[in-house]
């Protein structure tokens, strides 16, 4: 009898394993296919500007934008996923220093690998979250690149970007954002310059950076961090309805709540809210208030 169970179960995890195996594989083919796939898409050029002014705009891009969470402050590239199984992934060193961008990198590959996701092998870039940031005006991606490009050269060298067995799982069922080039309109062009200030209209165009997170819609959902914090509603539906707007401000600027929670800047990047200027907020959340 026990023979005939032990039997029986040893046949039950063989079974178990091999489907184990195969689901692993076809996430493995499946995620190459994509990590390979070459894309070939028109690069609309138009001039970098190099003036003082347009670089001290490019920087404020830079700080409000979310780049220097992944790239650091000096762009000097950092860390950005190191958990064995799911991979190792550096934000790129962006300088030109050792390590950093090649000699022959262009405005083309700057303009690339911003509005299409995509470097200069014609392969999309992994994870970097481009899809949040195609729909700039040129002005702003203009200003962002003149900025990056007139940084001082950092040397730092990083590893090359890795994929664990959890990471190609999680990219395979889409809960990792892996392939930034796949969920662009690669034919989008922007529209008229949307004049900044305190407008609703202003503030649909800031959104954009927090669409990554708290999805297109604005209703939050799932971190898009594999385990990461729940990412809340900041439509109406959710706690921004009850706020004023100088509660709406302090919230981005400090990361309290004044229902008295205080969140992390690793869930929530509020070091990063809290650079932006009171119009940019007051935009923000006029649009906010709108959903
Ligand atoms: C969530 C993290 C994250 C954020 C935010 C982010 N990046 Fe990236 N970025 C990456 C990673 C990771 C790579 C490297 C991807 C690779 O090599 O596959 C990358 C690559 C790049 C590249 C391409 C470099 C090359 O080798 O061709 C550029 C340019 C770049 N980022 C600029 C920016 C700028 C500017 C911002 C802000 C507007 C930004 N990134 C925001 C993670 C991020
Ligand atoms: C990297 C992901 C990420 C980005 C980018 C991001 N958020 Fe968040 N946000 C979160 C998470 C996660 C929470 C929930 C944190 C918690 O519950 O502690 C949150 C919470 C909030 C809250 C508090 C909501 C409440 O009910 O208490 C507000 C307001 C907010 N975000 C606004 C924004 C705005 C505006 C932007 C864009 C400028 C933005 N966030 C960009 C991840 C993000």
């Amino acid at each position: 009898m026990l023979r005939k169970i032990l039997k029986w179960t040893g046949g039950i995890i063989g079974v178990l394993i091999a489907g184990v195996l195969i689901f692993y594989f076809t996430m493995h083919i499946k995620v190459n296919n994509k990590k390979d796939k070459i894309y070939n898409v028109d690069v609309r050029m138009f001039d970098i500007p190099t003036d003082s002014a347009t670089v001290a705009a490019g920087a404020h891009i830079y700080a409000t934008r979310g780049c220097a969470d992944c790239h650091g402050a000096e762009l000097e590239g950092q860390i950005f996923i190191d958990e064995g199984p799911i991979g190792t992934l550096y934000g790129t060193n962006l300088t030109s220093g050792k390590g950093g961008r090649p000699a022959d990198y262009s405005d083309r590959d700057w303009i690339l690998a911003l509005r299409h996701g995509i470097r200069k092998n014609g392969k999309s870039l992994m994870v970097m979250p481009s899809y949040e940031y195609y729909k700039m005006s040129d002005q702003d991606l203009g200003a962002l690149i003149a900025y990056c490009k007139s940084v001082t050269p950092v040397d730092h060298v990083t590893a090359e970007p890795r994929l664990g067995p959890l990471g190609t799982v999680l990219a395979g069922i889409d809960k990792l954002p892996l392939i930034p080039a796949e969920k662009i309109d690669h034919a989008y062009k922007p529209g008229a310059v949307i004049p900044k200030g305190p407008t609703v209209e202003y503030g649909k165009y800031l959104s954009m950076s927090c669409t990554g997170c708290h999805q297109p819609n604005l209703k939050g959902g799932d971190s898009p961090i594999p385990g990461g914090t729940y990412v809340r509603d900041i439509t109406t539906a959710g706690n921004v309805g009850k706020w004023s707007e100088k509660d709406f401000i302090a919230v981005l600027r400090t990361g309290q709540t004044p229902e008295g929670r205080a969140m992390k800047n690793e869930d929530m990047p509020w070091k990063m809210t809290n650079q932006y200027s009171d119009e940019e907020l007051t935009a923000l959340y006029r649009y906010l208030k709108t959903l």
